[in-house]
């Protein structure tokens, strides 16, 4: 498998510069060379975020998984580091380390991730003393197959998210049984004993309230307290779709709730999607030394075509965001570390009537941010074009009748086919208090994040404008006028 022009990834800056870069953002982290999946590890302490990642260093498609590695100073720009975990041992040397966590443990960064060997999936350590160089624990796997409750096989046992309550180590990790997937909760007193408490859901059920049913692995499990609300996220594979929810093959799922820690039991209230795009999997929460709770996710989707893996690398990242609970319902904003990188803000204030679609002076670019409010009026659909020019554009627009945000990106240029039959448009149910849509959208080269009314709905995806020079911006409006006030800067990173 190995690509034998490249044997040597202690450089991975100087292997980022020898890939194709049409596609390289300016402002989203992504892989230096091979392929990205997963971001694993994400913590930030002693005023650095280290983002960890599932890697194949030797090409850009999925193979037996490495731990990349990049830190940042502002989560804007980010360094390349040395590869952090290289599957050596027995119990993993299969397909490799898979997603896991990251812990300050007596001064030592502890990296929790699952080790793959032929047949089992089992939680691993390995430790730092300087947050680089990583030496896996001898004692390895400290969560065996044997732990295991018989109707969960070990085969799918993966991604331990870990984190301190109560004076004890927890952690949570991604399962199934035959029908249902299900998140499984292990309590330890220094992270090499673990005990098995119990499962989060409880699909059979059917007359709890923590019956959730999956008929996948509820992967990468992650759990926050923010603005005092427990909450649950995790990737659920497979999810189906209900009404325009989890519209992907695979959905970023959020609870909030309460996580009973002498049963395992999650007791949710509130149950929904973490984000309404197409490319958006695998994210992680940590809380940072400001008590921020930020969260980054994997900028991709699983069975997709990705056309930078033409240029020899494929895998990005969202910008992170922070996170809020507001009325009940999980907000994102992007990570305040942005606003000090976007300069030159031209600004804008226009009418946009029935059928028409225009341009504003100065308002173009493909590595930009756009705040904008729009008063819907009369309008029956109102919107935005970006990436324009030769006969593109990727559209987000508001539907007031149906009250619903969508995001197509049928003429974005190069086609994205996939698994999903439908790969062009994601549409996310959206109320809109007193006529006025919020917009706040990042753009870089081929990533587009909408961040909307104050994150309480957010799109990501990727969009490949071909050429990379369409920079166009246009806004329209049908079936009445509507009023647009905003600005753009120019995210200089
Ligand atoms: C999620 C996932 C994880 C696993 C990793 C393997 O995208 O399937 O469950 O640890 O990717 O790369």
């Amino acid at each position: 498998m190995t690509d034998q022009n490249i044997k040597d990834f202690s450089n991975p800056a100087d292997l980022r510069r020898k890939t194709g870069n049409r596609y390289r953002q300016k402002y989203h982290a992504t892989v230096p060379t091979g392929w990205a999946n997963d971001p694993n590890g994400w913590i930030v302490y002693n005023g650095t975020a280290h983002l960890f990642y599932q890697h194949n260093p030797y090409k850009p498609s999925w193979d037996t998984m490495h731990w990349g590695h990049m830190i940042s100073k502002d989560m804007i720009h980010w360094e390349d580091c040395p590869i952090a975990l290289v599957p050596t041992e027995e119990y993993e040397i299969h397909t490799g380390c898979f997603s896991g966590t990251s812990i300050i443990k007596d001064g030592k960064h502890v990296l929790m991730y699952t080790g793959v060997s032929k047949e089992y999936q089992e939680q691993c350590l390995a430790f730092s003393e300087d947050g680089i160089h990583f030496d896996k624990y001898k004692g390895n796997p400290v969560i065996g197959h044997d732990q295991l409750p018989k109707q969960y096989p070990p085969q799918d046992f993966r991604d331990p998210k870990v984190f301190v309550k109560d004076g004890y180590y927890w952690c949570l990790c991604g399962s199934r049984t035959e029908k249902y997937g299900n998140i499984l909760l292990f309590r330890s007193e220094d992270m090499l004993e673990w005990t098995y408490i119990g499962s989060l859901f409880d699909p059979e059920d059917e007359s709890c309230d923590h019956c959730y049913r999956l008929g996948g692995v509820c992967e990468c499990p992650d759990y926050q307290v923010i603005d005092g609300q427990e909450v649950l996220a995790f990737s659920a594979q497979n999810a189906d779709k209900e009404g325009n929810l989890y519209e992907n093959s695979h959905s970023v799922i959020y609870m909030i709730g309460t996580l009973d820690f002498e049963t395992g039991i999650f007791h949710y209230t509130y149950k929904d999607e973490v984000d309404g795009g197409f490319d958006f999997y695998a994210p992680q929460m940590t809380k940072d030394d400001q008590g921020r709770v930020l969260m980054i996710s994997w900028k991709e989707m699983w069975h997709n075509y990705i056309p930078t893996a033409e240029d020899g690398w494929a895998g990005s990242f969202t910008v992170p965001s922070e996170l809020s609970v507001r009325d009940g319902r999980l907000c994102r904003r992007p990570v305040r570390e942005l606003d000090a990188v976007c300069r030159n803000a031209v600004s804008f204030d226009l009418t946009v009537n029935d059928g028409e679609c225009i341009s504003a002076e100065g308002i173009e670019g493909n590595v930009i941010r756009l705040q904008a409010e729009i008063e819907l009026g009369d309008s029956e659909e109102t919107g935005i074009h970006l990436l324009c020019g030769h006969g593109h554009h990727t559209e987000i627009k508001y539907n007031t009748l149906k009250k619903q945000l969508i995001m197509d990106r049928t003429n974005s240029g190069i086609p994205i086919n996939g698994r999903d039959s439908n790969t062009s448009v994601r549409t996310t149910d959206l109320e809109c208090r007193d006529g006025i849509l919020k917009l706040d959208i990042l753009v870089d080269v081929c990533a587009i994040e909408a961040y909307v009314n104050d994150g309480i709905a957010v799109m990501t995806a990727n969009a490949y404008a071909d050429p990379v020079e369409d920079i166009g911006i246009r806004f329209f409006a049908k079936g009445g006028s509507v009023h647009l006030k905003g600005m753009k800067t120019d995210v200089c990173a």
